[in-house]
C-alpha cells in the first residue's frame, strides 16, 4: 500500500472513530475514552488532513474546532417556513385548546408533551445522511446560513448514524447555552471588561451569529431537536419519528412524553413547573403537539403558527433580595439610567446581581430606599427587573434613593425634556461615557462597520488618540501599534477597516452620527428624501416634518443636532476624510437585482474578473450564493463551469446566462 493510500485509510478510520466518540460524549453523555486520549486522536486527524488536503471532507469531525477566518452570512429561503407557536399562560386556555382540537378532529388523538427550550431555533438540512445546511429562523421565510458555526456544536451529527432516514429532510431544534457554559462565558467577559449577556438565550443567539467559528466552538453551545420535516418520514407519529432521529444521532430530550389526554398534559405541566430549575439549561414553558402527522395536517396552520401545537409559557420567576447600591449610568445620548446592584440571588437558574430601574419616576413610584428588600423578576428574555419593594422589611432609618441632579460622570447639571421620563446629561461633547458611546455606535456593524470592539474604542479613547469619530480617520500606524494587545497585523486590519468605511453609503453614515431618534430606518428615509448632508443640514423644521415618519420631536432633534457648532465641524472633518455624504447617483439603480440570487461559476479570464462580477451582483442589490438550489435565480457561467452546478441548474430549470447577458441585465 502506498503512503497516500494508508493515510487515506487512517483518516477514514479516525473520522469514524471520532464521530462515534463525539456521539457517546455529547449526545449520550457517556464518554468512551479519556479527554486526553481523545485529544491525541483529534490531533492526529488534523495533522493528516493538513498533510493530505486532497482528502478534505466538509463533514470531517475536525471541522468542529472551527476556523479563525471571518465569514459573512449568506441567506437562503426555508424549504418549509419556520413558524412560531401560539402561547397560552394558564390551564383554562389549555382546556380551550384541547376543546378546539376535539371538535376539529372528531377522532382519537394523542398529544406529545415537550420542554420548551429557551434558545435560538435552527433548521438543519440533511442530504443522504450528511449535514449540508444550517439556517436560522430569520423572518421565518429567509434565514442566515450558519452551517460552519453549527458544525462546531459537537452534539450535532455531521454524518448520521444508523439507517432509515429520508434522503432529504429538515430537522428543527433549538440551540441553547447550558447554564454552565453561560456562567463561564460571562465570567470571562466580565474579566475582559466586555458587556455580559443578560441570559443564556441572548448568549446562544450572539454566539451563533459570531463571524468566527473558532470562537463559536469555544462557547459551549448545545442543541436539542424537536421537529422533522420531509416528504417521506418513516412514521405517522411525531413521537416515533423523534425516537428514530435519536438513533440517527440527534439529541432528543429524554423528557418528551406521549400522553392520552388533557389530564396527561396537566400532569406534565405541573411536574415541570416545579422542576424546571433543576435542569442544566433554561426552559420557558411546555410545548404540546398533536402526535399524528396526518391529524396535524388536518388541523393545519394559521398565518403565524400551527393549529396542532401550543406553547404553555411559565410565569416569570421572582426572587426577593437586598438592594446594595444604585449606579446611574450615562449612555451615548447622555441618557442616565439607574441600575440597581443587589445581593446576588438565584433566579430561574442564573445568579442575578444587577437589575434595571428604568428611570427616575419608576424609583419614585416603587418608593425605593437603600437597604430595601426588593422583588426581582425575570420574564424570559428580559433583563431582571425590580418590580416592587417589601416594605415590611425596610430598616427604620433607610434613606430614599434620590435621582442625582448632576451627571455622575462629569458633574454637569442634568436636564429633563418635559414630555419624557428620562434625565440627560447635556454635556454631549465633554462627558466621557457619551463620547465613548458615540464612537462605539459609529463603528458598530450596522453603522460604519469598522471592525474594532468596545474594548479597542476604550483603549484608543483612554490613550487620548480619539476624542470623537472624526479622529478615527487621522489614526496612524505608529499610534496604534504602541497600544496594548495590538500587533502588526491587527493594526493593519484596523486601519484597513477604517479605510473601507469610507465607502459605506450615506444612509448608514447618517445613522452612524447617532442623532437622537434617528435610527436605521429613519436614516434611510432621510437620506432618500434629502439626498445629501448639506440639504439635510439646511432643512427647516417645516421641511423636516413634511417627511413621512418625521414628527415634531424628531424634527427638533435633527435641528438641534445641526445647530451645534461642534457637530458641524465634525461633519466637515468627516467630509474631508472622504466619507459618503450624499446619495451616489448609481445608488438609485442599485436595487434592480433585489431579491434575486446568483451563482457565479467557471473562468472569466482572470480571478479578479470573477470577483468583479460577484461584486456587481451585490452592488445591484442581488445576492451571491455559492451553491445551486431551487432558490437560485440565475447561474452566471464562464468557461469550464462547475459540472455539478450546471447539472443541478438544468434539473431545476434555472437559467444559465453568460457574462454578457448579465451585463445587459444591469445596464
Ligand atoms: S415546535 C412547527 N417544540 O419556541 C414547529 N418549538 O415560541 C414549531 N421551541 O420558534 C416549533 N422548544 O424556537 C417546538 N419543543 C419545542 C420547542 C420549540 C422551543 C421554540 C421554537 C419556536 C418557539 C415558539
Amino acid at each position: 500500500m502506498t503512503n497516500k493510500q494508508s493515510a487515506k485509510n487512517r483518516i477514514e478510520y479516525l473520522r469514524n472513530l471520532i464521530n462515534d466518540l463525539d456521539y457517546h460524549y455529547y449526545v449520550l453523555a457517556k464518554p468512551k475514552i479519556s479527554d486526553y486520549e481523545y485529544d491525541l486522536l483529534m490531533k492526529e486527524l488534523i495533522e493528516l488532513e493538513k498533510k493530505y488536503p486532497e482528502f478534505f471532507d466538509p463533514n470531517s469531525p475536525s471541522v468542529r474546532v472551527g476556523d479563525d477566518r471571518n465569514t459573512e452570512f449568506e441567506q437562503d429561503k426555508h424549504r418549509f417556513p419556520m413558524l412560531s407557536l401560539s402561547n397560552v399562560y394558564n390551564k383554562e386556555e389549555l382546556l380551550e385548546f384541547d376543546n378546539r382540537i376535539r371538535k376539529s378532529l372528531n377522532d382519537k388523538y394523542f398529544y406529545v408533551c415537550e420542554l420548551k427550550f429557551d434558545g435560538v431555533s435552527i433548521s438543519l438540512t440533511y442530504e443522504n445522511g450528511r449535514l449540508v445546511k444550517a439556517l436560522t429562523r430569520g423572518d421565518g421565510t429567509v434565514g442566515d446560513i450558519v452551517t460552519d458555526n453549527v458544525k462546531t456544536i459537537k452534539s450535532i451529527p455531521l454524518i448520521l448514524r444508523g439507517k432509515g432516514y429520508p434522503d432529504l429532510f429538515e430537522i428543527r431544534g433549538e440551540i441553547i447555552m447550558p447554564f454552565k457554559s453561560f456562567e463561564k462565558l460571562n465570567k470571562e467577559r466580565e474579566e475582559e471588561g466586555l458587556q455580559t449577556f443578560a441570559n443564556p438565550r441572548n448568549a446562544a443567539a450572539g454566539s451563533l451569529k459570531l463571524q468566527n467559528s473558532k470562537e463559536v466552538a469555544r462557547r459551549g453551545l448545545d442543541a436539542y431537536f424537536y421537529y422533522l420535516s420531509s416528504e417521506n418520514l418513516p412514521s405517522d407519529s411525531h413521537f416515533e419519528n423523534l425516537q428514530l432521529a435519536k438513533n440517527w444521532g440527534f439529541k432528543i430530550s429524554e423528557h418528551i412524553k406521549k400522553v392520552d389526554d388533557i389530564q396527561g398534559i396537566m400532569n406534565y405541566v405541573e411536574k415541570w413547573e416545579n422542576q424546571k430549575n433543576n435542569l442544566p439549561f433554561a426552559i420557558d414553558g411546555i410545548v404540546i403537539k398533536i402526535d399524528s402527522l396526518r391529524q396535524q395536517e388536518l388541523l393545519g396552520y394559521t398565518a403565524k403558527a400551527p393549529r396542532w401545537a401550543i406553547a404553555f409559557k411559565f410565569k416569570p420567576d421572582t426572587a426577593l433580595t437586598k438592594l446594595l447600591s444604585v449606579d446611574f449610568q450615562v449612555g451615548r445620548t447622555g441618557a442616565v439610567t439607574p441600575v440597581a446592584n443587589v445581593e446576588p440571588v438565584q433566579l430561574a437558574g442564573t445568579t442575578v446581581k444587577r437589575s434595571t430601574l428604568h428611570n427616575a419616576d419608576y424609583i419614585k413610584i416603587i418608593d425605593l430606599h437603600y437597604d430595601d428588600y426588593v422583588y426581582i423578576q425575570k420574564a424570559g428574555e428580559i433583563i431582571p427587573q425590580i418590580i416592587g419593594v417589601e416594605k415590611e422589611k425596610r430598616p427604620k432609618d433607610a434613606k430614599p434613593v434620590i435621582f442625582p441632579e448632576f451627571c455622575p460622570e462629569c458633574g454637569t447639571k442634568l436636564v429633563r425634556n418635559e414630555s419624557e421620563a428620562i434625565f440627560y446629561c447635556p454635556n454631549n461633547n465633554g462627558c466621557p461615557p457619551q463620547l465613548k458611546g458615540k464612537i462605539e455606535h459609529f463603528v458598530s456593524r450596522k453603522a460604519m462597520n469598522i471592525k474594532t470592539g468596545e474594548a479597542t474604542v476604550d483603549l484608543l479613547f483612554d490613550a487620548g488618540l480619539i476624542k470623537n469619530v472624526a479622529d478615527l480617520y487621522s489614526l496612524k500606524y505608529e499610534d496604534i501599534i504602541k497600544l496594548e494587545r495590538f500587533a502588526d497585523k491587527s493594526t493593519k486590519n484596523l486601519l484597513q477597516s477604517i479605510e473601507e468605511s469610507k465607502q459605506v453609503p450615506f444612509e448608514r453614515v447618517l445613522y452612524a452620527l447617532g442623532i437622537r431618534y434617528v435610527g436605521e430606518s429613519l436614516s434611510k428615509t432621510l437620506a432618500k428624501h434629502f439626498k445629501s448632508i448639506d440639504n439635510l443640514m439646511n432643512a427647516s423644521f417645516d421641511e423636516l416634518v413634511a417627511v413621512e415618519e418625521v414628527g415634531e420631536k424628531i424634527a427638533q432633534s435633527v435641528i438641534d443636532y445641526f445647530k451645534d457648532e461642534n457637530n458641524r465641524k465634525l461633519i466637515e472633518r468627516l467630509k474631508n476624510a472622504g466619507l459618503q455624504m450624499s446619495v451616489k447617483e448609481d445608488q438609485q439603480t442599485t436595487n434592480i437585482l433585489h431579491g434575486k440570487s446568483f451563482v457565479v461559476t467557471g473562468n472569466f479570464g482572470t480571478p479578479q474578473r470573477r470577483k468583479e462580477i460577484e461584486q456587481l451582483v451585490e452592488k445591484y442589490g442581488g445576492k451571491k450564493v455559492s451553491s445551486v438550489s431551487k432558490n437560485t435565480d440565475y447561474i452566471i457561467a464562464g468557461e469550464k463551469p462547475g459540472s455539478s452546478k450546471i447539472k443541478k441548474a438544468t434539473e431545476l430549470n434555472i437559467p444559465i446566462i453568460s457574462e454578457q447577458d448579465f451585463l445587459e441585465m444591469i445596464k
